[in-house]
């Protein structure tokens, strides 16, 4: 049973893991366990009830609760920070009932109740038992007759287990630099990590991966593939916070929610407000073994599409950028169907008055010079060519050089007393507003109802300033949660009404990388850095989280000559297979490569998006690269490997294979003799590979 009801509470079980907690005996509710799952539930420890500690702290201080909101003498983060209309700022809750089903999916429900106001607070537990993961999020209810504003509401706090002292590990970065891993100890004091850029950001990513640290003294800290780590995340595409604490008394807790930073939102009498989900899990084989359950709950469960292979496609952007029409697309599509492409993509550039990014965003019709018949004529031969046609938009956006700015001056974020700072010359649509979603909902759905459009890259390239809302219904501070329910609600609805299209999600790149975003997108552009090396790198830290069926590679032209279209290809193909070089100046020779490569790729699709990821040798911490998808009955796998900034002649290190079955025997590509697993996994492959050369390998039972 994934959720038991015992005398001590709840435990909450996975397939490796668990998770409990339950009433202690001042009331409170309290966090008992999380880690590996334990033989029988007498196993798992009563909630625990610390005592008070001096004059200063009272056990409200001490007790690692499930949920505190700020009340008694309690100076940890709490999740839940209001104030009632009477001017009361704290609020006690209190266990009131609890909840359990078992199907469809098993779910806990735990209603707290403030003990003097009408507030109830659902805590709700969803066990994801076979992706080894715990999902929460709560609802807040005014059941009496008076607003009351809250001022934070997090989805979750979780708690490590009493008396550790761990790292935490995190992503890092900036547009054409996202995700680096930064790994750091965690100690006395609150870490945060946030986003108030009204996305999820480059900056940050809304998760976190926990080992214990190394003088912790209870064993060696974790590495790729063994070891104790706790890890989470957010789906959540808007401002997020992520708060690390330890206590003056050791007790380590992560909170994760939206942020809290410039918000308040005013619960009226009878209302609900729901935060977004959070995720929690835990692996004790290691990062790479988080990634894997992250990235299964991801395809099974968070994407509508996640079995579906990605197609191969084109992007004519950085061929063409802005100078789009007709003749130049046809000609590029002519190429790129050559190769084997099977989507091709039109850019920014395609609407009216749309000359540079100064001018055009919020006019969604074809530009008249450019495309004089409309996109039918190009779509038509994109058709007959045998791919898909995808198209590029920016929906949240306007540019003030436009006929949507000059008729609706006000539908943009703003302080009506300061000047509206431009980002690329833009500025945002305020999707809080219901007229502004139904304009977008209304402009795309024609757009998609009358072109066979079946792919659609959905761009996002500002963040926000002059955060203001002028005539808002509620708390102007709303607008940072209304902005995200209004993105979610003019995307979803447009998805639901267009069944067939798949979408992107891109902001400059990886700007908008979430488990919010995938649940309308299937795929989220990684970067706009097309330097493969770098590329790489980036690759890697989204794949902490995201896996490779969602992530979107480029093979473009780079200046760097050392770098073969070889090399730039098997980068590409550790993704889903995009090309955006300028293919009229690639070279016969150069085409016929690409059509090798894409034609590989399609062979080994199956095991890239839908294997099991082990990286083998890191880029962001090793001079090398090397990965292997491992299909999920271990029958195959295929394994990439990069040699980059090693001295000349140093040779590669070997390379130990990762998620073979150690009984089977098998076959790598090029090398000669079959093997057991376990002897790839232990010995590993030598292979010999020059400065900048790189190999894929496919590996089969035999
Ligand atoms: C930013 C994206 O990341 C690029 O791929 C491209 O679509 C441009 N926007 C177009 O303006």
């Amino acid at each position: 049973m994934p959720i038991s009801t015992t005398d001590q509470g709840w435990v909450l079980e996975t397939r490796t893991a668990a998770y409990a907690l339950g009433l202690n005996r001042a009331g409170l509710l309290t966090n008992r366990y999380w880690g590996v799952r334990l033989p029988t539930l007498d196993d798992y420890p009563a909630a625990p009830n610390p005592g008070i500690w001096g004059s200063f702290n009272n056990p409200s201080q001490l007790t690692p609760e499930e949920y505190p909101g700020y009340e008694d003498m309690k100076f940890v983060e709490p999740c839940l920070k209001l104030s009632f209309a009477d001017g009361v700022r704290n609020v006690v809750l209190r266990f009131s009932s609890a909840d359990v089903h078992q199907a469809p999916a098993p779910e806990l429900r735990i209603d707290l109740r403030d003990t003097a106001y009408p507030l109830r607070l659902s805590l709700h537990y969803r066990v994801h038992a076979e992706h080894d993961l715990i999902e929460r999020w709560v609802t807040a209810v005014n059941e009496g007759e008076a607003p009351i504003t809250i001022e934070r509401i997090w989805s979750a706090q979780w708690h490590l287990p009493p008396d550790g002292r761990y790292r935490l590990t995190h992503l890092v970065g900036r547009h054409m630099d996202e995700a680096q891993l930064r790994r750091e100890p965690l100690v006395e004091g609150v870490k945060v990590l946030e986003s108030r850029r009204l996305s999820s950001s480059h900056h940050h990513s809304p998760w976190f991966a926990i080992d214990r640290a190394p003088e912790a003294g209870e064993g060696p800290p974790a590495g790729e593939h063994w070891g104790e780590v706790w890890f989470g995340a957010l789906a959540w595409s808007g401002n997020w916070k992520l708060a690390a604490e330890v206590t003056d008394f050791g007790s380590t807790r992560v909170s994760l929610g939206l942020n809290d930073w410039d918000f308040a939102w005013r619960l009226q009498p009878g209302a609900a407000f729901s935060t977004p989900s959070s995720y929690a899990g835990y692996s004790a084989e290691g990062f790479g073994g988080a990634a894997r359950r992250l990235h299964g709950f991801i395809r099974a469960v968070v994407l509508e599409d996640g079995a579906t292979p990605r197609k191969v496609f084109y992007n004519s952007w950085e061929a063409t950028l802005f100078d789009v029409d007709v003749g130049s697309q046809i000609a590029l599509a002519e190429v790129a169907a050559g190769l084997g492409v099977e989507l091709f993509v039109l850019d920014d550039g395609w609407f009216h008055g749309r000359v540079d990014d100064r001018a055009g965003l919020g006019d969604w019709w074809p530009d008249e010079r450019k495309f004089p018949q409309g996109l039918t004529p190009l779509i038509e031969r994109v058709n007959a060519l045998g791919m898909d046609f995808g198209l590029w938009i920016e929906p949240e956006m306007v540019s003030p050089d436009s006929e949507l700015y000059r008729a609706h001056p006000d539908w943009v974020i703003h302080f009506p007393t300061r000047a509206r700072t431009e980002g690329r010359n833009q500025l945002i649509l305020n999707l809080g507003r219901p007229e502004v979603q139904d304009y977008l909902i209304d402009t795309f759905d024609r757009l998609l109802a009358t072109h066979r459009i079946s792919f659609v890259k959905w761009d996002m390239n500002r963040n926000v300033s002059e955060p203001g809302w002028p005539d808002a219904p509620g708390d102007p501070r709303e607008l940072w949660v209304r902005y995200v329910q209004g993105l979610y609600r003019v995307w979803g609805t447009l998805r639901a009404c267009h069944p067939h299209v798949h979408w992107q999600s891109c902001s400059g790149g990886g700007g908008r990388a979430d488990l919010g975003i995938l649940q309308l997108a299937s795929q989220i552009q990684v970067s706009d850095n097309t330097d493969p090396t770098m590329f790489l790198a980036i690759l890697e830290g989204f794949t902490q989280i995201f896996p490779p069926n969602t992530l979107h590679a480029w093979v473009a032209d780079v200046p760097e000559a050392h770098l073969s279209l070889a090399f730039r290809f098997h980068v590409g193909m550790c993704g889903i297979l995009g090309l955006g070089g300028h293919l009229l100046r690639w070279t016969p020779a150069e085409r016929a490569e690409a059509a090798h490569w894409i034609a590989r790729y399609k062979e080994l699709r199956h095991l890239i998006q839908g294997g099991e990821l082990y990286w083998l040798r890191k880029p962001q911490a090793h001079p090398c690269a090397a990965l292997i998808f491992v299909a999920p009955d271990r029958s195959e796998a295929v394994l990439f490997a990069f040699r980059t900034h090693l001295p000349p002649r140093y040779p590669l290190p070997a390379l130990r294979l990762h998620g073979l079955d150690p009984e089977a025997r098998y076959e790598v590509e090029g090398v000669a003799g079959a093997r057991s697993g376990r002897a790839w996994m232990q010995l590993g492959l030598v292979l010999a590979l020059g400065d900048f050369e790189s190999t894929v390998r496919h590996i089969r039972r035999v």
